[in-house]
C-alpha cells in the first residue's frame, strides 16, 4: 500500500537559516517559492522537503507515497472504515506538493499525514548545494523520519495495523525505539517514547562516505553537532545528528542495509542503538552513561557488521581477506 516517504514539511520562520543549513551542510539544492516557502531538492523531485513560514513553529506533516489513484482511494476508504477522518485535498494543495493528488489524515499523536500519488519530476538535474555525490532516495523514498511518542503502543497500532507499516526490530534499552519498514529500506519511520509527542529527527543517505565526514566537518564548524559520528546497530547506517534551525535534528548517512520486507522477521536488539558512537546529546545524564556502557560492552564482545555498499562507491581491495573469511567461519 505505502511504498515510501515522499516528502516532509515542517513550520519555521528560520527561511534564511534553514536555506544555509539545508544547502551547505545537507547539500540539498534549494528552490525559492515565494517568500514563505523554501523547498529542497534531493534528486529529480521538484521538491522533497519544505520549510513554511506559514505553518507555524514545530507543525509538520509527512507524505506518504502510493503508487496510483486507486491505491490512494483504496487506502482513503481503508482509513475511514476504523473511523480515521480523511480530507480528500484540492488541486491547490497537489500543485503546492508538486503532486498529482493526495489526502490528508492524521495519526493519533496529531501528526499530519498525508498520502499522495504521481509526483512531479523537474525537468532540470538536481544540482546540490554543496559538493556531494547526491542522495539514495528513489524506491527507497527520500530517508526516514523519527518521531518522539508518549506511549508507543497506540501509535504503533495506527502505523502497523491500519497503514501497514512492518516492524523492523526494536529496542528497549538504553531507551524505547520501534523501527517500521514500507519497502527495502531498514526502516522509514521510527517511534521513540520520550513521553512527549514531537519530531526527533529525518534521516536522508547519501551515496559516500566522504559526502557524511565532509558534512561533519561543516557541521562541526558551525556547532551543530548533537550526535557524534557512530554506527547503528540495525540499520548498519554510519551516520551524525546536526541540530536544524528547527527544534529537531538532521540525520547525515552512509550505507545503510537493505531489508527483504516479504521474509523479514521483527527482533529485540539488545546491544543498544549503535555499535560504536553516537553519543547523544538529547539523552538525559543517566541514560546517556547506560547508552555509554552498552557501548563499551559492544567493544568488548567485538561487535561488528559488513559495510554495506553500492556498486560506484568501493573498490575492492586485492588479496585473500583472512579477516573476512574468519568472521564467515565463526
Ligand atoms: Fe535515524
Amino acid at each position: 500500500m505505502i511504498r515510501g516517504l515522499g516528502y516532509a514539511g515542517f513550520g519555521s520562520s528560520a527561511i534564511e537559516d534553514w536555506r544555509h543549513f539545508g544547502t551547505n551542510m545537507v547539500g540539498f539544492q534549494a528552490i525559492e517559492r515565494g517568500n514563505s516557502l523554501l523547498a529542497f531538492r534531493m534528486d529529480d523531485r521538484k521538491q522533497r522537503v519544505v520549510i513554511d513560514r506559514a505553518m507555524g513553529e514545530g507543525a509538520r506533516f509527512f507524505g506518504w507515497e502510493v503508487e496510483d489513484g486507486a491505491a490512494l482511494d483504496a487506502l482513503a476508504a481503508r482509513l475511514e472504515a476504523v473511523g480515521v477522518a480523511v480530507t480528500a485535498e484540492p488541486q491547490a494543495l497537489a500543485d503546492t506538493r508538486h503532486v498529482r493528488s493526495l489526502i490528508s489524515f492524521h495519526d493519533p499523536d496529531g501528526n499530519r499525514l498525508e498520502a499522495f500519488h504521481g509526483a512531479e519530476i523537474d525537468d532540470t538535474p538536481f544540482s546540490p548545494g554543496r559538493s556531494i555525490s547526491g542522495f539514495r532516495t528513489g524506491p527507497l523514498g527520500l530517508g526516514h523520519v523519527v518521531l518522539t511518542v508518549e506511549n508507543i503502543e497506540p501509535i504503533m497500532a495506527f502505523y502497523t495495523k491500519v497503514l501497514g507499516f512492518g516492524l523492523s526490530d526494536y529496542i528497549e534499552k538504553p531507551f524505547r525505539a520501534y523501527f517500521f519498514h514500507v519497502n527495502p529500506r531498514h526502516h522509514s519511520l521510527a517511534l521513540i517514547e520520550t513521553g512527549k509527542a514531537g519530531m526527533h529527527h529525518l534521516m536522508v543517505e547519501l551515496f559516500s562516505l566522504d559526502d557524511v565526514g565532509q558534512s561533519y566537518d561543516v557541521a562541526l564548524a558551525g556547532d551543530r553537532v548533537n550526535v557524534t559520528l557512530g554506527r547503528h546497530t540495525n540499520d548498519l547506517m554510519t551516520s551524525f545528528y546536526a541540530r536544524t534551525p528547527s527544534s529537531f535534528m538532521v540525520e547525515c548517512g552512509w550505507g545503510g542495509r537493505e531489508i527483504e520486507p516479504a521474509t523479514w522477521q521483527p527482533v529485540e536488539m539488545h546491544h543498544g542503538p549503535s555499535l560504536w558512537g553516537h553519543d547523544r546529546i538529547w539523552l538525559s545524564e543517566k541514560d546517556r552513561a547506560v547508552a555509554r556502557e552498552m557501548r563499551m560492552n559492544a567493544a568488548r564482545e567485538g561487535l561488528r557488521a559488513p559495510v554495506q555498499v553500492m556498486e560506484g562507491n568501493y573498490k575492492l581491495m586485492a588479496g585473500t581477506c583472512a579477516w573476512w573469511d574468519g568472521v564467515k567461519g565463526n
